[in-house]
């Protein structure tokens, strides 16, 4: 077979003329085809933006990406004066080409055809005067499909290299993250749903042996327009679907309440950090270590006790001789009568743990009748304020909590569950719980945690929340974790879809990041305890609305930060986890750059936007650059794949889903509409009885569609 220097010959389209670091400037010759060339042994599209050339030399050949043709009047040198013609400016096409790497020749094939592999990188720059050639098909293959070894799944083909294959191998692609980008329309969740699709089909392929049978393999898909299920509802691949209510037969979507870590229900009710946030997250840890054992729980009835008799030894260390003057006195009323609720709440709930908490619940109820007298003794008659309290009461109070805190010691803070545990407590019960702690700390506290209260009552309330965030019949943390995180032996299925668009917008930042940091958590423990990562890919869409760039506005700006740093989190260490994140998103420059910056791979599609198309071209590391030019003009389905996951930047052609494989597209149909092809006439009785209806579950809504 012949070499590329034996080929110069037959397919030399010009010659370098100028030659610098960053581009190469060769004058094509004359002959040379305008469109299809045919001397490469197929017709190819010659000369154009994003076609490959080769320039020989000693070790192989450099490949080059041409950026620009133009043609280029130039007067006939002398010499070259043609008698027959008359002396007009010539023209002559001129390409501008940017090096970008080397091809090297590594064997043949089994058929002795010759093989060829690309280097990133030009150690020696071509001279001027080197012919310039075209690239056979084969060595197009060779400089836009990966190594041999990463040929294992094809996303699409490219169509300046002679329709080559471009594989991606997916512990790149996946591996350190993919950001797909585009305008709306321009194929990105078609693309999403492809690779997605062409990854677990290669896999299920691939597998040696017996019948082929689902990957053992983890996607996540979360899905704000609910587009996902129906690329995946052929049944072709096994999918495990998740929606508010169940809706369609999927299973229903719960993200309940106790899964919450203290920071996430901190932005969920906007508790402000002063007062109310301490207030709640130790109403949480109250409730979690509650419904760990009688063991903890009396730890942690001791320990407040404890805090307590603290709190006095200050005051009276600060006050020797009393309580004396407004605020004082009426602060430890309040504090007094705040001691004397919880030492209610606490025997209750001591006594439910019976045996070995019974102790110490008769002993807080022995003490409450004496504090509570020391209270009455000092209050006015009219109950509006206090009398100053002598040294002696605040020893009666000193001394009752002693027997407490004396006969039943506490080990230090051994044992007790931190408010961020996902251990299960009743959700309903947290209003009540971070009214007691107020009441508890005594002082302005409780009417400064009030509206907090009322904002969690509101939300437990909130019939649209509910099925979400409530904890009747939802699973253990085991058990949502399987769900999510399976495939386990009884259900195999590789692929998970959270449809989140019926979740209430109020919780949805919430829900996402919740879902996407247990993931996390959950995957960093599994290779704790097993030494090995789980490799899992979460796929977010609508990125930009879970990742914004600026802090947030408004009621829900809290939980939309919280969603953020979470992401940012997962981008940054997910990767020492198993943890490949897939962004898809219509407007990058309002993506996080923290998230943006840990993406290795990004898949581009149309971007028309001026702003958005100049992130994109930071983001770009090489002097490919220019290829980005074709952004705005791309049509849906053609995208540039860079980064990680290829060894240059090619522009593909994604390849082709059937329509019942593509992600709904939910644009409203106007026309069909009009003239009654679609769209059903409006129930207005039906939907406002429904709406009026203060409990009304989210099932109804969604029976109004029949
Ligand atoms: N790989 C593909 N195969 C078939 N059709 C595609 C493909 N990519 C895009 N399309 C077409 O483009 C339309 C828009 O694609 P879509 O993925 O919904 O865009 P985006 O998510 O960027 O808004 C699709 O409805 C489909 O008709
Ligand atoms: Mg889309």
């Amino acid at each position: 077979m012949t070499t590329i220097v034996e080929r110069i010959g037959t397919l030399a389209v010009g010659r370098v003329e100028t030659v610098t670091a960053e581009e190469l400037r060769i004058a094509l010759f004359n002959e040379t085809p305008q469109a299809t060339a045919l001397n490469t042994g197929t017709p190819t599209g010659f000369p154009r933006v994003n076609a490959y050339v080769l320039i020989p030399n000693e070790t192989g050949a450099v490949v080059a990406v041409i950026k620009e043709i133009s043609i280029v009047r130039a007067k006939p040198g002398p010499g070259k004066h043609d008698e027959a013609l008359v002396d007009l400016p010539f023209p002559a096409r001129t390409v501008i080409a940017i090096p970008f790497g080397t091809l090297l020749r590594e064997g043949n094939d089994s058929d002795s055809q010759p093989l060829y592999a690309l280097e990133r990188g030009v150690p020696v720059l071509p001279s001027v005067g080197d012919p310039v050639l075209l690239p056979t098909a084969t060595q197009l293959r060779s400089i836009v499909e990966a190594k041999t070894d990463d040929r294992l799944i094809q996303i699409g083909s490219a169509p300046f290299a002679g329709n080559a294959r471009v594989w991606v191998h997916p512990d790149k692609i996946f591996g350190r993250h993919l950001a797909v980008l585009g305008n709306t329309g321009s194929g990105k969740s078609c693309s999403v749903a492809g690779i997605v699709r062409w990854s677990l089909e290669s896999a299920a392929a691939a597998q040696e042996g017996e019948q082929a049978k689902p990957a053992n393999a983890r996607f996540i898909i979360l899905d704000p327009n609910g587009e996902y299920a129906k690329a995946f509802e052929d049944g072709t691949l096994p999918v495990r679907r998740f929606a508010v209510g169940g809706k369609d037969g999927a299973n229903p979507l719960t993200v309940p309440g106790w899964l919450w870590n203290g920071q996430e229900w901190a932005a969920f009710t906007s508790a402000q950090p002063g007062v109310q946030r301490p207030i709640l997250l130790r109403a949480l840890r109250l409730l979690r270590n509650a419904g760990s054992s009688a063991a903890t729980a009396k730890a942690q009835a001791v320990r407040r006790y404890g805090g307590y008799v603290r709190k006095l030894e200050q005051l009276i260390a600060e006050l020797p001789q009393s309580v004396t003057d407004f605020p004082n006195n009426k602060n430890f009323g309040d504090l007094l009568q705040g001691l004397v609720g919880l030492t209610e709440s606490d025997e209750a709930e001591l006594a439910a743990f019976g045996e070995g908490a019974a102790d110490l619940s008769a002993a807080i109820s022995a003490i409450r009748d004496p504090i509570e007298q020391v209270r009455t003794s000092r209050q006015w008659a009219n109950g509006n304020g206090y009398n100053n309290f002598q040294p002696a009461d605040l020893q009666v109070v000193m001394a009752q909590l002693r027997t407490v805190t004396d006969n039943f010691p506490v080990a230090a803070t051994h044992g007790e569950i931190s408010e961020d545990a996902p251990v299960r407590f009743d959700v309903s019960a947290l209003p009540d719980r971070i009214n007691d702690v107020a009441m508890a700390t005594g002082g302005q506290t409780l009417s400064n945690v009030e509206p907090l209260i009322n904002r969690v009552q509101v939300m437990l309330g909130d019939a649209g929340l509910r099925p979400v965030i409530d904890t009747e019949g939802a699973a253990s943390l085991s058990d949502w974790l399987a769900a999510l995180l399976g495939p386990k032996e009884d259900s195999p299925e590789p692929l998970v879809i959270l449809d989140l668009s019926l979740v209430p917008s109020d919780v949805v930042h919430i829900a996402v990041a919740v879902i996407s940091r247990l993931i996390f958590e959950a995957l960093q423990r599994h290779i704790k305890e097993t030494n090995e990562a789980l490799p899992t890919v979460l796929v977010l869409e609508e990125a930009h609305s879970f990742v914004r760039k600026d802090a947030d506005v408004g009621a829900s700006a809290q939980a939309a930060d919280l969603c953020r740093q979470t992401f940012e989190r997962v981008a940054r260490e997910g990767r020492k986890f198993g943890l490949g994140l897939v962004l898809a998103s219509q407007r990058p420059s309002e993506l996080s750059p923290t998230v943006l910056a840990q993406c290795n791979s990004f898949l581009l599609h149309r971007i028309v936007n001026d702003v958005d198309q100049n992130l994109v071209r930071r983001l770009v590391p090489d002097a490919l650059g220019g290829l980005l030019g074709e952004l705005p003009t791309l049509p849906s389905q053609q995208a540039i794949l860079l980064g990680w996951a290829v060894p240059t930047p090619v522009l593909l052609r994604v390849r082709d889903l059937e329509k019942p494989q593509r992600p709904r597209s939910d644009d409203p149909h106007f026309w069909d509409t009009w003239l009654g092809d679609k769209g059903v006439f409006p129930n207005w009785p039906r939907i406002s009885e429904a709406w009026e209806k203060p409990d009304e579950e989210p099932d109804q809504l969604n029976g109004l569609a029949d």
